[in-house]
């Protein structure tokens, strides 16, 4: 039976500015993205009937209470294997088996993530080729993070994150993720966003030069401290906990700190491998979270193995 495999990174946000909510529900963002390897696979396995199916195993760490993930046409993955399927008029279908490390609902984009990977194994398993940029556009139908899982690295986002274009970064970055012991909702949190600036509406967003400037010259320490995230608020609002490991983090002389995305994970700033393993350590022994994970960036794009 032909199979294909994809690895897929998990994204992180160096900086998330969030304006006011459009007409269709989203909200305009000025972000940097990067992808690090902590990473997803999907094998597709090819089937004669048409149908597409999905399985989860989960890679993680069995402290952590893993959200369900859905396994039938609710599945990002599953979706969008019937997204590229319908617009090549395949007729074979496909069995998606994902192996998931990235946590569920944590801010890391992992159903988006999944999503990206399905993509890129369906193509290859049926023979598809599409282009990058018909690839790109399906993504963007499925979220708005999905664009930037098939691009990878380091990268701008505008729109509402599917406008993806590559920005200058230099050397590799070490970050532990402290993980959350439950998921949170996107959604919630860009409504606590939004009733937040009930009164005044945020300003159109910008990525702070600063962090630019910090990324083109491969300075770790200047990283840290332009991290930035308009939504962290709103989370710390929704799991006042969170607060506890930024402040772990802040004694433990990380050189930044911040929630990822919408939450709950937080990341934290190393200066090496070495300080990484020290910080995990620190923070898994504070009991602020149920995990905590060395990863580092930019990492490519969805790509078979
Ligand atoms: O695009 P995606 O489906 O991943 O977004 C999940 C949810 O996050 C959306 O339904 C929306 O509530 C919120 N969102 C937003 N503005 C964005 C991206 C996401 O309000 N730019």
């Amino acid at each position: 039976m032909r199979t294909t495999t994809v690895r897929v990174p998990a994204k992180i946000n160096l900086c998330l500015g969030v304006g006011p909510r459009r007409d269709d529900g989203y909200h305009p963002l000025a972000t940097v993205y990067q992808a690090v390897d902590l990473c997803d696979e999907v094998r597709a396995t090819e089937v004669e009937d048409g149908a597409v199916t999905v399985s989860v195993q989960f890679a993680g760490d069995e402290r952590r209470e893993q959200a369900p993930v859905p396994t039938g046409p609710d599945n990002l993955a599953v979706k969008a294997a019937c997204a590229l399927r319908d617009a090549f008029g395949v007729e074979a279908g496909a069995g998606l088996a994902i192996r998931k490390a990235i946590p569920v609902m944590g801010g890391m984009a992992g159903g988006s993530a999944d999503a990206a990977a399905a993509l890129v194994a369906c193509d290859a398993l049926w023979g598809t080729k599409a282009t990058r940029g018909e690839l790109e556009e399906i993504a963007a139908t499925l979220g708005s993070d999905v664009p930037f899982l098939l691009h990878g690295g380091t990268a701008l986002g505008a729109g509402r994150g599917e406008e993806v274009s590559p920005v200058l970064a230099r050397g590799r970055f070490h970050w532990v993720f402290a993980i959350a012991d439950r998921g949170l909702s996107t959604a919630e949190v860009y409504a606590r966003y939004d009733e937040m600036h009930a009164e005044a509406p945020p300003p159109a967003p910008h990525v702070p030069q600063a962090l630019l400037t910090a990324l083109a010259a491969g300075d770790a320490a200047a990283l840290g401290n332009a991290l930035s995230n308009d939504l962290q608020k709103a989370s710390l609002d929704l799991r006042p906990e969170l607060s506890r490991v930024l402040e772990v983090a802040g004694e433990a002389d990380a050189l930044g700190a911040l929630v990822s995305g919408s939450g709950p994970t937080v990341m934290v700033l190393a200066e090496d491998p070495s300080h990484s393993e020290e910080l995990a350590g620190l923070l898994l022994r504070s009991g602020a979270c149920a995990d905590a994970v060395q990863a580092s960036g930019p990492e490519p794009g969805a790509h078979l193995i």
